[in-house]
């Protein structure tokens, strides 16, 4: 049965591989926006070929999104913040955080990760996990933490609802506004910002200092050869 959260479309199936999966599935008949969750997926998968484990009480969304490449960035960039905020609609005292690109952590420990895949056209499957009920532990190349087990009692459906206001409140900044402020809120909670940190990449890795992030959501990292803007890795 389709539902609606604020203006979204929004169908909630009990299980399924990946919700990505069912959203790219989703556009290949109707392009608009929506939105899909799932109780249960059984192959849920990471950034950089990683799976994401899916244990039955965590939130797992994906929202058909458009945008071309130059927003896309922007895009990235407000996906994390809205789940740092919503972390923090429900645990106040918790200092939650986005770790560049779009991981949101608390305490070093990781909550929420997000997952962008293109699909037709200028069509874009924006795939979110929250660790709600708990934290998958086995396996993890880093710590996770949940909402509750910082004892915040949210359900699922509550973080789904408060995260999807949260978006489309910066959706909203954003088409009004631009990017500035956001890039500003987004800073101001960034994980090592000002901080020396190595980027993992594929077939290296580049240590400096995390200055900043530019208007396509790339980060600016200070090192010994000068600025560089780097488009893709991992934050350590
Ligand atoms: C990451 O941190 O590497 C990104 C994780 C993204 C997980 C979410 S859960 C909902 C959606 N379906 C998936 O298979 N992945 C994303």
């Amino acid at each position: 049965m389709i539902k609606k959260i604020k203006d979204w479309e929004w169908t909630e199936v009990e299980q399924t591989s990946s919700t990505n999966d069912l959203a790219a599935q989703f556009l290949q008949e109707v392009k608009r926006p929506y939105l899909i969750t799932a109780k249960r997926q059984t192959c849920g998968r990471g950034r950089r070929g990683r799976s994401w484990v899916s244990e039955e009480g965590n939130l797992f969304l994906s929202l058909t999104v458009q945008s071309n490449m130059r927003d896309l960035g922007q895009l990235v960039i407000m996906s994390g913040l809205a789940v740092c905020r919503t972390v923090n609609y429900f645990c106040p005292q918790a200092l939650a955080e986005v770790k560049w690109p779009n991981d949101v952590m608390v305490e070093g420990a990781k909550i929420s990760g997000i997952l962008f895949e293109s699909a037709k056209e200028d069509w874009w499957i924006m795939g979110v996990g929250i660790n709600v009920v708990s934290q998958p532990s086995e396996g993890m190349m880093y710590d996770t933490i949940s909402l509750n087990s910082l004892g915040c009692k949210a359900q699922r459906l509550e973080v789904l609802e408060h995260f999807i206001e949260e978006f489309d409140e910066l959706l909203k900044q954003w088409k009004k506004e631009g990017f500035a402020e956001i890039k500003k809120s987004w800073l101001d909670k960034a994980y090592k910002h000002g901080k020396k940190i190595i980027i993992k990449q594929e077939r290296c890795n580049k240590e400096g200092i995390f200055v900043s992030i530019d208007d396509n959501g790339n980060l600016i990292l200070l090192t010994e050869e000068g600025m560089e803007h780097i488009i893709v890795g991992d934050v350590f």
